[in-house]
């Protein structure tokens, strides 16, 4: 069956990014002139995603607002004659089919997922994480998806990081079968350094069976009193086989400040308008 549906969790308070998150969605600072998650979606639509899930919260509105028609700026931009921007704003607006469900309560990645359920209903589905930003030449979540149609189990993304990162992130137990492919044993979330089982991370694009569904809705909370995504990904690869992927492509962790400012320079580096002079002027204030 075909990945036709992305859940995208956006209930996060981002707190990390106060103030300038106190009115405005993290989802929707950009990086250049794109908020974040056009990226995101734009990686669902180059791989041939049809419908994204928005699981969202309290003040979230205008990351949908985004994805709509906005007909009085068009008609004003059209008056003006910048007919371009018109194309723009028209081209997002067709970009994919959004619908979105809220998360009341903020209690996990897995309880976010879990919310998704009825509408992605008894099929294969990506879940991208909105803080994860992966550029490369075939989207991240593609990836996933042509194992995926392979295998038909679940495929979640996978990167080496450093010891002393491994606390952040959940951590595969598992052995490569082939160049870049994991076959997957367990997972653990955000174990200490000495107990992790790997240096290979959990990064935010994963392909899941719905029997995930199930394992979260009756999975107790795990680390931080959260329902987390990887405790039940553990549970489904004991039932089933699980792959992961060691993508190819640069990642960028945009929910930490640094990984923000890293995106918007290499973002601006690839813009042909930009380029020039960001690369001139990085270089007169390294000097
Ligand atoms: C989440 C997941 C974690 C994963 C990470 C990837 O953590 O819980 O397993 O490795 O995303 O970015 P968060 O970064 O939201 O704390």
């Amino acid at each position: 069956m075909k990945v036709k549906k992305a859940v995208i969790p956006v209930a996060g308070l981002g707190t990390r990014f106060l103030p300038a998150t106190k009115t405005v969605p993290k989802e929707l600072l950009p990086i250049v002139d794109i908020p974040s998650i056009q990226y995101v979606v734009q990686e669902a639509v180059d791989a041939g995603i049809e419908e994204i899930i928005f699981v969202t919260g309290r003040g979230k509105d205008s990351i949908e607002d985004h994805f709509d028609e906005a007909p009085e700026l068009e008609q004003i931009l059209s008056n003006r004659g910048n007919h371009e921007m018109v194309k723009t704003l028209r081209r997002i607006a067709e970009m994919i089919e959004v619908v979105s469900v809220r998360q009341k309560v903020p209690l996990g990645l897995g309880h976010a997922v879990l919310c998704a359920r009825d509408l992605v209903g008894d099929e294969p589905f990506a879940v991208m994480l909105a803080d994860d930003l992966v550029d490369s030449e075939v989207p991240c979540i593609k990836q996933l998806v042509d194992i995926y149609n392979r295998e038909e189990e679940s495929v979640i993304a996978l990167m080496q990081v450093p010891l002393e990162e491994v606390h952040q992130y959940g951590v595969i137990k598992g052995q490569e079968i082939e160049p870049r492919i994991f076959r997957i044993e367990t997972t653990v979330e955000k174990p200490v350094s000495s107990e992790a089982p790997s240096r290979m991370a959990i990064i935010g694009r994963y392909v899941l069976r719905p029997e995930i569904f199930e394992i979260l809705r009756k999975q107790p909370p795990g680390r931080g009193g959260e329902i987390q995504l990887t405790d039940g990904l553990a549970q489904l690869a004991q039932q089933r086989k699980m792959f992961g992927c060691a993508f190819t492509g640069e990642r960028y962790d945009i929910g930490d400040k640094f990984g923000f400012v890293r995106a918007t320079v290499a973002y601006a580096l690839k813009r042909a308008d930009l380029r020039d002079k960001v690369l001139a002027y990085l270089k007169s204030t390294i000097q």
